[in-house]
């Protein structure tokens, strides 16, 4: 099977095609049949996990998405805030006076979203505190790039502990970044705390998973 990543005339942070393309094969080689992304975003990795869980699946895999879906982050104080605007000014007037809607939404997202309608489950809220509320241990791969603060990592992180303890995978984006070195600090504690085994992949992501004795 070829492994493609669209784009879907959105934005991700998956920029790098390889990036993206090296996200897409890390999932087909574990092959999960029910993944958790935390921070959605505009939907575009969400919409290329589905059509690749569907092509490895047919129709037999959950995917949930969870997403604050709204800038204000006045509740999360020093959070970095996504960039919402688009540097092709064709995209802004499409989606202002054509589409008419804001593809940061949850009602956008869920319409990129409706071919897998009956897999999906998307989340609008703070994964701190969703995440203690969903099942955990349903999960066997989660892709985790949320917030970026040291302290909502490692929430996100202790809160999803039973994915590791069941043998799932976490696969967090981002831990290179200067701007966030939070990221790098909560992954960095969590693994040595919890003495699970620790990943750099492509130098950007971090894949933690159990240490096989
Ligand atoms: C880097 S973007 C995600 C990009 C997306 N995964 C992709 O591949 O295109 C980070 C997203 O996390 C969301 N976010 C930040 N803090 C959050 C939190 N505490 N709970 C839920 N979502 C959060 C932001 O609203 C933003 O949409």
């Amino acid at each position: 099977m070829k492994i493609q990543f669209k784009k879907y005339w959105r934005k991700t942070s998956l920029k790098d095609k390889e990036d993206a393309i090296f996200l897409l094969s890390h999932i087909n080689e574990l092959k999960p049949k029910n993944i958790l992304e935390i921070g959605v975003f505009h939907g575009v990795t969400s919409r290329n996990i589905c059509e690749l869980l569907y092509n490895i699946h047919g129709n037999n895999f959950k995917f949930t998405g969870i997403d604050l879906f709204e800038i204000n982050t006045k509740n999360i104080e020093d959070e970095i805030p996504p960039k919402t605007t688009f540097s092709n000014p064709l995209k802004t007037f499409y989606y202002s006076y054509i589409a008419k809607e804001d593809p940061y939404s949850y009602e956008s997202v869920l319409k990129l979203l409706k071919k897998f309608k009956s897999n999906i489950n998307i989340i609008k809220g703070n994964s701190n505190k969703i995440l203690q509320e969903i099942k955990i241990e349903v999960f066997d791969y989660v892709f985790l790039d949320g917030g970026h603060k040291y302290e909502t990592v490692k929430n996100d992180l202790n809160n999803l502990t039973k994915v590791i303890k069941n043998y799932g995978v976490i696969l967090c984006d981002d831990y290179n970044l200067n701007y966030a070195p939070g990221v790098k600090k909560a992954i960095d504690e969590y693994v040595l705390n919890n003495n699970f085994e620790l990943k750099i992949l492509r130098s950007r992501f971090a894949e933690i998973k159990m240490k096989i004795k």
